[in-house]
This record gives C-alpha cells, structure tokens and sequence, in this order.
C-alpha cells in the first residue's frame, strides 16, 4: 500500500482537489491522507462539508489580514511535523497559493516526491498575479509529476525545460466539481430577487487589486448600476476584511445590488448559470464559466487562462474605472458582442481530470 498526503488550505484549492480525494480513496493500493492548512477557514470549510470529505489533519494556520510570509513560516512548520508522522509516498498539492507553494517546499526538503495538480499556467509577470506566478513556477521546479490542465499549459512546462514523461494533460479538475453541482432545478431566494432582470455575478480578492484597482471595479459597477434599470448585481464578498471594507464603502446601500456571505460552491454555480455577465478577477471562475456559456470581463492585466480568451468567452479588461465601465456597456448594448461571448465552451476539460491523475499517481507509485 502506498501513501498519498493531499495537503490544501483554500477555497479553490479544496474545490478542485476534493473530486480526485473522491477518485484516490477508491484504490485499494492506495491511501490517501487529507492534509488542510486552514489557510481559509469558513470557505473552506464550506467547500469540505459540500463534498463531505473527512480530513486527517488540519494546520488551522488562518490569522487575520495573514502576511505571506506568515503563511509560508507556519505551513513549513506545521506540516514537517505531519510529514515525519506520515512519512507519505508522494504530496499532492494544488495550484498557486501559498499552501501549495509552502507545502511542495516541505516535501523537497524532506526528500519527498510533490506531484502538482494544474501545473504549467503562467503568465510569465512574477507582479501578475501575485505572488501567485510565483508560487506556481517554485512548485513546478520541485515537482516530479505534472498535472497540466491543457496542452498550453503542457508546452510551458516543456519549454522550461521538464522532462515529458513526467507531464499529464488531464483536463481541469474544476470541471470535475462542475458536473457535480449544476441542476436545472435549483432554486434560490437571491435569483428569486433577480429574476426580472439581468444578473451581474461579481467576484474580487487578488491581492495586488486590494485598494484603488479594487475600487475602481466597485465604481465601475455603481456607474453601469446606475445607468441601466434591468440590472442587479449579486457580489458574494470573499472574508477578507480589506475586500470587505472596499465593498462597503462603494457598493452599500443600493437597492439593486446584493451584497452577500460567499457561496458554497454548489450554490456559486448555479448562480454562474443563470447570470447574464460574471464579472471577476478569480483564476478559477476563468475555468468554469466557458463550459456555462457565461461571458466573463476578468478585471486583471494578465491571465494564466489564455485557452479561455481564444475560445471568446473571456475578455481581460485591466481595473481601470472607464475601460471596465466600458466593456460591461458593451455586452449590455451591443447583442453581437453578447453573443459572440455566451458560446459554451470546454477548452478545460471533459469532467474526467481527476481520473486520470489518480492513473497517472497509481503508474507512478504502483
Ligand atoms: C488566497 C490565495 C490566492 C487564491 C485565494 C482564493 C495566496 C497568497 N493567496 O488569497 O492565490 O486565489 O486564496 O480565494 O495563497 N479570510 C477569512 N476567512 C476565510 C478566508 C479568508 O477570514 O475563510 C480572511 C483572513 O483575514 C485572511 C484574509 O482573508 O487573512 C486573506 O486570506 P489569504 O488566504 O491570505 O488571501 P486570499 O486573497 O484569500
Ligand atoms: N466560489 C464559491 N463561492 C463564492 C465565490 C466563488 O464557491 O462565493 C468558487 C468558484 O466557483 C471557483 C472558486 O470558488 O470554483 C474560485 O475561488 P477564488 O475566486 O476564491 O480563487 P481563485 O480561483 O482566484 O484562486
């Protein structure tokens, strides 16, 4: 029996490894250890109690306002001890985040194999996002295996110089999630609230948007809000309190805007399904709202998402005030534009990702 320790600590990390914990754990030559960080707290434990995955352990390393540095110090820390308890055969870690990053470092430093689930986005600006690319390029120098979402993302990892046989194109795991949670009869009290008019679905949390790039989202929105009648927007605020006193201070008090606790994410993608727009500067949203038919205007000056522009259904439009206000106009007026926008595609994935990896770990290990 080989040993498999899953480490992870945010929301979208837990999203998008909980369908392969859900694969792995049924091998009978496999065990599969559920390491959380506790990075998040509330959204991930969110995430944890829709897919009803018992966890091993959890780091609970949350502080408010946390530093990177922080993070970083008490994840090395922490998960050492985990690791000489567990001694795993390979970690599996996910992404970008500081969790990841910290983690796959631990089992470098150990002499453990760090196999990386989504391996191979870049951007290629270590400021955008940040430190996100960083992250993502440190845990792909330790790796031993790479899970690479698309076959872009596979040429990156070939491009830098990482040995092909060690490289899976597997789809997204996000994908995965996806087929578990649209239903065509969901309902909810919030789409009740909108259903006489257009949806605008809000995200925002990038660290290197906290302060004016955020606001100038926030204005941008007020400004369309104002404008346009058949409006609402429903914003799901991320617990950050500095996200959260932004939102605040420009988007309180206006009847045609909800500002809302996070989703779970069962909940966060049936409302994607029925918005008219999904405004963002989340990574994994990106993945998701292709394969939904739902344009997205992602407020970044980067993406490490490129499959997701050449399909049409993303569009980067930077965090200035007048080019977001801008560029939502347009999809309000312009139906062409619309159109060209809303057509479902799946540049991310056919829903089987997490089969093939836990195949791939089982070659590796077994
Ligand atoms: C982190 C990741 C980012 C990922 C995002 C997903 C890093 C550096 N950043 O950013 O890559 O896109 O998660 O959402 O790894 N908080 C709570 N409760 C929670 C979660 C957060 O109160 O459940 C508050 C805390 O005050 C915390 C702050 O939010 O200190 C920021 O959390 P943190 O994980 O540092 O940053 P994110 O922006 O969430
Ligand atoms: N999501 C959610 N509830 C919300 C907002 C987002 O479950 O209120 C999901 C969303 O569907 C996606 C993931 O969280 O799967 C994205 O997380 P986030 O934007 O926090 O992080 P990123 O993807 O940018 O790292």
């Amino acid at each position: 029996m080989k040993k498999i320790l899953t480490v992870f600590g945010t929301r979208p990390e837990a999203i998008k490894m909980c369908p392969l914990i859900l694969e792995l754990k049924k091998s009978a030559e496999l065990e599969c250890i559920v390491c959380l960080t506790g990075q998040h707290r509330e959204m991930l434990m969110q995430v944890m109690n829709i897919f009803k995955i018992q966890y091993d352990y959890n780091l609970d390393i949350m502080e408010q306002n946390q530093s990177l540095s922080r993070i970083t110090v008490n994840v090395l820390n922490k998960l050492g001890e985990v690791l000489e308890t567990e001694n795993p055969d390979l970690i599996l870690v996910h992404g970008d985040t500081s969790t990841s990053f910290a983690a796959a470092l631990a089992g470098f430093y150990r002499g453990i194999p760090v196999g990386h689930v989504e391996a191979g986005l870049r951007t290629y600006n270590m400021y955008s996002p940040y430190p996100e690319e960083f992250n993502r390029q440190a845990v792909d120098l330790v790796a031993q295996l790479y899970f690479a979402p698309t076959e872009q993302s596979r040429q990156n990892l070939l491009k830098e110089g990482k040995d092909s046989d060690k490289i899976y194109v597997t789809g997204n795991t996000v994908i995965d999630a996806l087929s578990l949670t649209v239903r065509a009869d969901y309902q909810n009290e919030n789409l009740d609230w909108c259903s006489d008019s257009r949806l605008i679905l809000l995200t925002a949390h990038r660290r290197e948007n906290l302060g004016e790039p955020m606001k100038n989202m926030f204005r941008a929105i007020r400004q369309v809000i104002e404008e346009y009648e058949d409006i609402k927007v429903i914003y799901p605020v991320h617990k950050n309190p500095k996200v959260r006193q932004a939102a605040q201070e420009i988007l309180s008090g206006i009847d045609r805007i909800r500002l809302i606790e996070p989703l779970d994410v069962v909940d966060f993608h049936n409302f994607m399904a029925r918005s008219y727009i999904i405004l963002t500067d989340s990574g994994g949203i990106q993945e998701e709202a292709p394969s939904l038919g739902k344009p997205v205007l992602v407020m970044r000056d980067t993406t490490e998402r490129p499959e997701g522009i050449e399909a049409g259904t993303l569009k980067l439009v930077g965090t200035t005030e007048d080019v977001i206000y801008r560029e939502i106009k347009k999809l309000l007026v312009e139906d062409k534009a619309y159109e060209a926008m809303s057509n479902a595609v799946n540049p991310y994935g056919d829903g089987h990702a997490s089969e093939r990896i836990a195949e791939a770990v089982s070659k590796y290990l077994l």
